[in-house]
């Protein structure tokens, strides 16, 4: 048995999975975890520079994987987007930001485009740019992402463009997350949070240990961890994390934060930027940060991700068909 869709026929994989190309997290060895294992695995170019970028390829290997990007840092280094194309990855995937010009250059090379949108605008306006599959992201989601939810986002892109393959994203844990999006008319899954709790995946043990202990309840969206990892993100766009004691601290009080970093680099002293990496350095979740979305309520262990994908796929089936028995005659 296997779940066929439009996005497991366009892609050639053969499972409807696609591992969230996390910044700093989805490497060489998660990625090809899920394509070995019949999905298609991202490396999460985003913050990355060659090098990174260059050291995941290698240790993906000869396995077919794509390459995510955040669009708005790839305008400041498109010649990235060039390294990844020279490597014919599987896909192309950009999210937050204007894809056109990115979306054009990848499908003049003939790899496939993926655009993660968060809003009915945005995927519009990203099948005008020629994306081949859209991610519809839901607020659920770990990382940054908008304010629209998966269950009513997903259905609403579905029926904006089609017959574009449209791929469900945000709180998507296991076979029933996956289930649930197919019977929204989505082609597959994108999951991030649940693939951050993964042997493969990079990170500190720390991290991934407060991923098994948090739970949904206990994530929340908010600006604090770009402040103190000098991103400069587009306000539309905040970062979902596990609440922790820096997000106490300042949370309600960026401004305050973005104050006392300054001050502390003008006069030379020691800022909350620097203890942010010391705090990163050390494994401390709780002066650190811990990227992760509302599907960690069903995050119980660390586990192989090649056994989450087999998983994930024969759960979702049982689920199928035990809804399909719920109709009968009458
Ligand atoms: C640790 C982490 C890092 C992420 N980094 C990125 C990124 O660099 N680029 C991106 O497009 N999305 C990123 N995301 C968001 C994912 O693409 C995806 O939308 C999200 O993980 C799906 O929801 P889920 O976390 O509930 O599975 C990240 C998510 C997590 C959990």
């Amino acid at each position: 048995m296997a779940l066929q869709t439009a996005l497991t026929e366009m892609l050639g994989i053969t499972h409807p999975i696609i591992s969230a190309p996390m910044a700093t997290v989805s490497g060489g060895a998660l990625a090809s975890a899920v394509t070995v294992a019949g999905g298609l695995g991202l490396i999460g170019g985003g913050y990355g520079d060659r090098d990174w970028i260059e050291r995941e390829l290698r240790a993906a290997g000869n396995t077919r994987v794509g390459v995510g990007f955040i669009t708005w840092r790839l305008a400041e280094r498109p010649e990235l987007l060039d390294l990844a194309l020279d490597h014919s990855p599987a896909a192309i995937f950009l999210s937050f930001g204007d894809p056109a010009s990115f979306a054009a250059r990848a499908k003049s090379a003939g790899v496939p485009v993926i655009c993660q949108v968060q809003t009915l605008a945005h995927a519009r306006s990203a099948v005008a740019a020629g994306a081949d599959i859209i991610v519809a992201q839901g607020t659920e989601a770990g990382g940054h992402g908008g304010a629209r939810t998966t269950m009513t986002l997903v259905p609403a892109v579905v029926d904006a463009v089609a017959p574009v393959p449209v791929v469900a994203a945000g709180g998507i844990s296991d076979g029933r997350g996956l289930a649930a999006a197919l019977t929204l008319g989505a082609a597959g899954v994108l999951i991030g949070t649940r693939f951050f709790a993964t042997s493969e995946a990079l990170g500190h043990d720390n991290t991934k240990a407060r991923l098994v202990s948090a739970g949904g309840d206990d994530t929340v969206r908010s600006s604090v961890f770009d402040i103190v990892r000098e991103l400069p993100w587009p306000a539309a766009y905040k970062v979902r994390t596990v609440h922790n004691a820096l997000a106490e601290r300042w949370l309600g009080a960026e401004d305050e934060l973005r104050q006392e970093i300054e001050t502390g680099q003008a006069s030379g002293t020691e800022t909350p930027v620097d203890r942010f990496q010391a705090a990163m350095q050390a494994g401390d979740t709780e002066e650190g940060v811990v990227v992760g979305g509302q599907g960690l309520d069903l995050v119980h262990a660390i586990e192989p991700a090649g056994d989450l994908v087999t998983r994930i796929v024969a759960d979702a089936e049982q689920t199928l068909a035990a809804a399909t028995s719920l109709s009968r005659p009458g």
